[in-house]
């Protein structure tokens, strides 16, 4: 199963789907919600299917958020911020 990296100290808060988490600086924004134990983060605009990060290196697009109000966001390239508010995608993402 997915880890964060040992003795990290958890200095980063993010939100996701509005619950609060402490997380390790310097990882990915998919890379933490895994390590929290969030897997699915979109579902397929074409099935329905849930989705989770596949990759990890950009090129699926299993991993699209919304990050700050922005949506299709790639979050395994994204690093966390402090206070990042994160939801998931669950349908089609459309730019302002
Ligand atoms: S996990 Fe494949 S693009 Fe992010």
């Amino acid at each position: 199963m997915f880890q964060p990296p040992p003795n990290v100290a958890k200095t980063i808060q993010i939100t996701f789907e509005e619950q609060t988490y402490q997380v390790a600086p310097g990882q990915t924004v998919a890379a933490a919600l895994m390590g929290e134990g969030h897997l699915m983060l979109r579902k397929s605009v074409v099935s329905g299917e849930t989705r989770a990060a596949f990759c990890m290196m950009g090129i699926c697009f299993d991993c699209l958020l919304e990050i700050d109000g922005q949506p299709n966001q790639q979050s395994c390239m994204i690093q966390v911020r402090e206070g990042m508010n994160i939801q998931r995608q669950l349908k089609k993402g459309e730019c302002a």
